[in-house]
């Protein structure tokens, strides 16, 4: 659809989202009450627990593990060195994930989560530890000049996820670990906890990075695994971030944000920041959050679109702007958020907007480049709990104009108004046919009618029904809308009043253009919609952080 600020079609809602859309203010409010009893009891249980785990050994032996308290982790100038502090002085922290089998018989010091612990008996314990998704397993059995079996129950009672720092020898068993990445073992002389976790975690880490099929196949076997579901997930994003799937997702984003900047700093663009707080709605429709500025109506801006076009008035020639982007949207949808961020793009043109699509296909073309060369642990993680095929598309971006995509659209039985905008279902079926025909699963489709952009947007110079705008489109997907834009005040005047804006509301950005402004485009993407898509993900929420949607505004 070509702006997004308008009400989004109606979307078929996959299975998961619709827990969240039932739930009544009645509903939250007892779900509150329920995990506030919840919190209570964990606290209880876990003052329980540090009483039951104080270490009353004396003698040398005790120095060796322990809860290390609060003013050893405060400074590094200790008036008294605790025995965590002695450990591990002059040491230095080994990575988990560098943990190879050339370090055999090196004592390293390692710090990681307690992914999991098993005892057996009394006198030996495993513990998988884990680090920003690595593990490896831990061995402790009770020897006399080192471990002592006090020792051996203060590890066995551990919380998951508890933070903790384990000095070991490094140990090469004769097969391979199957519960653990790193192919070694560490066979413990010290440990120590410098962060405890409450015993009973709201979420299960292993049950958060269980795939479908891994459920579906256990079914089968006549075994229930715990599935969490995604409002669970939302709830306790924290716990639920630790998995190595979200793990892969956030890198894999944080990596799009930097071949974005890289490549148009290499461009020659500059990078902007712009207001969020603004007097006047910047895209129109009514998906705009409106708030009092200290007693003047004002908005969050829904994106950056007159202020980066103001700076192109400015004289920087090209810019570009990575920022949040608000919508008050109304609907609930697999890809619509209430705050997002956007990629946003503006740069003068000399002859034609083709000059910036050449920008999107070489920006986009290299993004998915590196993202296969540089994420491949990253996307195998993601893979393994959300299959998906990698993307298909070719080095020069296909331009399909947006009346060929009708026709195609009509030849495969589908009615459509040749001057309205295409819906969700369209836009997934033109996806599918251009598959078929062009063998990629991103492209530009190009020249939409005039009725259904923003204002600001350039008719065509042959029709002026047509626009010189684009969308973009991952596996049917729009993931960006691009145009080139009216130049001239007078004419951008008329524009927006012809679509009902307001025309004082946003004199500043019209006033911009009396001044003098080149001829000028450029588009907007949203960044969790290409990940999700990218990654054939089913919902915008798996790729937004902390999501923002018209039922949640918390963690
Ligand atoms: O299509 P949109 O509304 O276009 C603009 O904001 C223009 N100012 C862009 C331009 O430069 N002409 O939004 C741009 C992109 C969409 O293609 C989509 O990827 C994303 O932003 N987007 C959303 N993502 C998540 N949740 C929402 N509610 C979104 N609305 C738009
Ligand atoms: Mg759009």
């Amino acid at each position: 659809m070509s702006s997004e600020a308008e009400a989004p079609a109606s979307v078929p809602v996959p299975e998961e989202e619709d827990s969240s859309q039932s739930i009544s203010k009645k509903a939250a409010k007892k779900e509150a009450a329920k995990q506030e009893k919840l919190r209570r009891r964990q606290e209880a249980a876990a003052a329980a627990a540090v009483s039951s785990l104080s270490v009353d050994e004396e003698g040398p032996l005790a120095n060796n593990y322990g809860d290390v308290p609060l003013n050893e982790l405060q400074s590094v100038n200790k008036p008294d060195a605790g025995k965590w502090t002695v450990a591990v002085n002059g040491k230095e922290w080994t990575k988990v994930g560098e943990l190879t089998e050339s370090m055999k018989d090196q004592e390293v010091l390692i710090r990681g989560r307690v992914h999991t612990t098993r005892p057996v008996g009394s006198k030996l314990t495993f513990v998988v530890l884990r680090q920003r998704g690595f593990t490896v397993q831990c061995v402790l059995s009770q020897k006399p000049d080192s471990v002592s079996k006090q020792m051996v129950k203060f590890v066995s009672s551990l919380n998951r996820e508890s933070f903790v720092d384990v000095i070991g020898v490094v140990s090469v068993p004769g097969g391979p670990i199957k519960g653990a990445s790193q192919q070694v073992e560490v066979q413990v002389r010290k440990l120590y906890c410098i962060g405890k976790a409450v015993p009973n975690l709201p979420i299960n880490i292993e049950d958060a990075a269980r795939s479908e099929i891994e459920i579906e196949k256990a079914l089968q076997e006549g075994e229930q695994l715990v599935r969490v579901n995604q409002d669970t997930r939302l709830n306790y994003r924290v716990l639920d971030i630790r998995t190595p799937a979200n793990q892969g997702i956030f890198r894999i984003q944080s990596w799009v944000g930097t071949i974005f900047r890289e490549f148009l700093l290499s461009e020659d663009f500059v990078e902007i920041h712009t207001p969020k707080l603004i007097a006047g709605s910047s895209e129109g429709g009514s998906a705009v959050f409106k708030l009092d500025y200290k007693g003047q109506p004002a908005c969050l801006a829904q994106s950056p679109q007159l202020h980066k076009q103001m700076s192109i008035c400015g004289d920087f020639g090209r810019v570009f702007e990575i920022g949040s982007v608000f919508r008050a949207e109304d609907s609930y949808t697999h890809r619509h958020l209430c705050e997002f961020t956007g990629l946003d793009v503006e740069m003068e043109i000399n002859k034609h907007y083709s000059e910036v699509m050449d920008i999107v296909g070489r920006l986009f073309v290299t993004i998915f480049d590196k993202l296969n060369e540089k994420c491949k642990k990253d996307l195998e993680a993601v893979r393994k709990q959300y299959p998906f095929e990698p993307l298909k598309y070719k080095t020069e971006t296909l331009r399909l104009p947006f009346e060929e995509g009708i026709q195609m659209l009509k030849d495969a039985g589908v009615e459509i108004d040749p001057l309205g905008d295409l819906n969700t279902e369209a836009e997934r079926k033109l996806g599918q046919l251009v598959l078929e025909k062009y063998g990629t699963e991103f492209y530009i489709l190009h020249r939409y009618p005039l009725a259904v952009r923003p204002f600001y947007t350039m008719p065509c110079e042959d029709n002026p029904l047509y626009s010189n705008s684009f969308d973009v489109f991952i596996r049917g997907e729009e993931i960006i809308s691009g145009a080139q834009r009216v130049h001239v005040p007078e004419f951008l005047e008329e524009r927006a009043q012809a679509c009902g804006i307001d025309v004082k509301t946003i004199s500043t950005y019209i006033d911009s253009f009396r001044y003098g402004a080149p001829p000028h485009g450029g588009f907007g993407v949203g960044l969790e919609r290409v990940v999700m898509l990218f990654c054939g993900l089913n919902n915008i929420r798996k790729t937004s952080l902390y999501p923002r949607d018209p039922l949640r505004i918390t963690p």
